[in-house]
């Protein structure tokens, strides 16, 4: 099912995510809309705070930045098989030279700014059968997964800009919250949904 992607503002994307247990209630087919809707809305990644549930659980599939313009052959290798389900993910340590990279988000439509990031990363996680896994991510592979963890954590990438840069979209995101924004998918606005 192609469930509504929540919009910046909405004060579930600035919550500190749950882990969940294995008896979750509905988990694979949760897991199914939110591949669902993340291919539907041409994103790499899908946390589920995004489709408004506060629990650590994201998904992604990388293989469309095979092709980026910054993919290096390493990414390139890494990225055409890169699917996976994240559950109740810990990151162990960040660290590598720092590089700059464009993020854009499916909550904030219409917005992509730089952001510098570590580019080496370890991580612990559960896969979708639950089992254990704690693996070691580099370039743009670590980097869409620091873009998803941020968001079971409750940080977006415009909390990583400069307070230069934060000014100068401020009009953008109000903008967004208050759903005065285009998309191709379907999305959720907290204010607009609060009047009805
Ligand atoms: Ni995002």
């Amino acid at each position: 099912m192609i469930l509504p992607i929540i919009a910046y503002g909405d004060p579930v994307l600035k919550r500190k995510a749950l882990p969940i247990s294995k008896d979750y209630e509905g988990l694979e087919q949760l897991i199914e809309s939110m591949w669902e809707t993340m291919y539907h809305a041409h994103g790499v990644g899908l946390a589920a705070p995004q489709i408004g549930k506060s629990i650590r659980l994201f998904v992604i599939d990388g293989s469309p930045f095979a092709d980026d313009e910054d993919a290096t052959p390493n990414d390139q290798l890494v990225l055409k098989s890169f699917k996976k389900v994240f559950i109740n993910a810990e990151m162990l340590t960040e660290e590598g030279d720092d590089f700059s990279f464009t993020e854009g988000c499916l909550s904030i439509p219409d917005i992509r700014e730089d952001v510098t990031r570590p580019s080496v990363i370890r991580l612990r996680y559960l896969d979708e059968h639950f089992n254990e896994q704690v693996e070691e991510f580099s370039g743009l592979a670590a980097r869409i997964i620091q873009h998803e963890y941020d968001h079971i954590e409750g940080v977006l990438f415009t909390d990583k800009l400069s307070p230069l840069k934060k000014r100068l979209i401020k009009g953008k995101l109000d903008k967004i919250s208050r759903g005065m924004v285009e998309s191709d998918y379907r999305m959720k606005f907290f204010t607009k949904s609060k009047k009805r």
